[in-house]
C-alpha cells in the first residue's frame, strides 16, 4: 500500500512544513514517486515547491475541497488539474492559494460529508499513483486537518526539542488524532514524532529529547533527530530542499534517514499498515 501521511502539530514553527518538503525530497531520491498536498493556507510548501515561479494555479487545493466549487467548472474538480510538477520529476504537489482560508466556515457549514471532500476526491489517485502522499498541515486542529486526517493512513508528528511546553502538547495532539481515527477514519495510525532543531551543545535540548522518549514508546519516535543547521533556513530562501541547497549538510542525511526509518517501519513484520 501506498501510505498518505499527514505531518500534523497544533504548534507553528515545529518544522512540519521542512518536514514534509525533505523527507518527500529523500523518499524520491530513493526513487519514489511523491505528491505534496499543501493543506495550509500560508502556502509555505506551495512557495519552495513552486521554486520562484510566480505562474498563477489555475485549479488548486481551493477547488478540490471546496463544498460549493464556485471557481471549478466542475464542482467535482478533476484532481489531475490541480496537481503541478516540480524541478524534481519524481515530486508533483498539490499548491494552496491565501483565498482558500474562506473555506473554513464552508466546510464546517457543510456538516460532516464536507470534512470528506479531501479523502473523496484525492485519495484513489493519489494511491493509484504515488508512493508517498504527504500532507502539511496548518499549526491548529481545525476543519482542515480534520479533513487531512480523514484522507490519511498515517500521521507524522514533528516536535521542537527546544520547548519544554512541547511534551504537553504532544500528549494532547496524540489524543486528538486517535478521538478523529475513532470518529471518522478507522484505518488512521499514529506513524511517529519526529524531534526536530536539535542542538546537542544546550541541556535543555537534551532533557527534552530524554522526557520525549520516556513518555512515548520507542516504536513512536523517529530513532534519528533532526539538527538544528542554518543550512534550513537558508535553503528556504531558495525554494529549495537541503538535497538541493547542499545535499552534504548535516540535515539532508538525517532526513534521508528519517525516509529510510519510514520505509523500514512499513515494511517491518509489526506492519503499521493493513495489508
Ligand atoms: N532543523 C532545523 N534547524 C534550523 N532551522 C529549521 C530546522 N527545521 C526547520 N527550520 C526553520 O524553522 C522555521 C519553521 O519551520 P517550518 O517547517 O516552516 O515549520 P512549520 O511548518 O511547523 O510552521 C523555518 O524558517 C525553517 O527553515
Ligand atoms: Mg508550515
Amino acid at each position: 500500500m501506498n501510505p498518505i501521511i499527514s505531518v500534523i502539530n497544533n504548534k507553528g514553527g515545529t518544522a512540519k512544513t521542512t518536514t514534509v518538503i525533505n523527507t518527500g525530497d529523500a523518499l524520491s531520491r530513493l526513487g519514489k514517486r511523491i505528491l505534496i498536498i499543501d493543506m495550509d493556507n500560508q502556502c509555505n510548501a506551495t512557495d519552495i515547491l513552486q521554486g520562484g515561479m510566480e505562474k498563477p494555479f489555475v485549479k488548486s487545493l481551493y477547488d478540490l475541497i471546496d463544498p460549493r466549487g464556485d471557481r471549478s467548472d466542475n464542482e467535482n474538480a478533476d484532481i489531475e488539474s490541480c496537481i503541478y510538477p516540480t524541478v524534481n520529476k519524481k515530486l508533483h504537489f498539490i499548491p494552496n492559494i491565501p483565498d482558500s482560508a474562506i473555506l473554513s466556515p464552508r466546510i464546517v457549514l457543510g456538516g460532516e460529508s464536507a470534512l470528506f471532500l479531501l479523502r473523496e476526491r484525492m485519495r484513489n489517485y493519489a494511491l493509484n499513483n504515488f508512493d508517498f502522499t504527504f500532507i502539511d498541515c496548518p499549526p491548529n486542529v481545525d476543519v482542515f486537518v480534520i479533513s487531512a486526517l480523514i484522507a490519511s493512513d498515517l500521521v507524522i508528528v514533528p516536535t521542537m526539542a527546544g520547548s519544554k511546553f512541547s511534551l504537553n502538547g504532544l500528549v494532547k495532539t496524540k489524543a486528538f488524532i486517535d478521538d478523529i481515527g475513532d470518529r471518522y477514519n478507522a484505518d488512521l495510525k499514529f506513524l511517529k514524532l519526529l524531534i526536530t532543531m536539535v542542538d546537542s551543545r544546550t541541556s535543555i535540548c537534551k532533557t527534552i529529547v530524554n522526557a520525549i522518549r520516556k513518555t512515548f514508546l520507542e516504536h513512536e519516535v523517529f530513532y534519528q533527530t533532526i539538527p538544528m543547521n542554518t543550512d534550513f533556513q537558508k535553503a528556504e530562501v531558495f525554494n529549495q530542499s537541503i538535497f538541493d541547497y547542499r545535499i552534504g549538510a548535516p540535515g539532508a542525511g538525517a532526513y534521508m534517514n528519517v525516509a529510510e526509518e519510514i520505509i523500514h517501519s512499513i515494511k517491518s513484520k509489526n506492519n503499521v499498515l493493513n495489508p
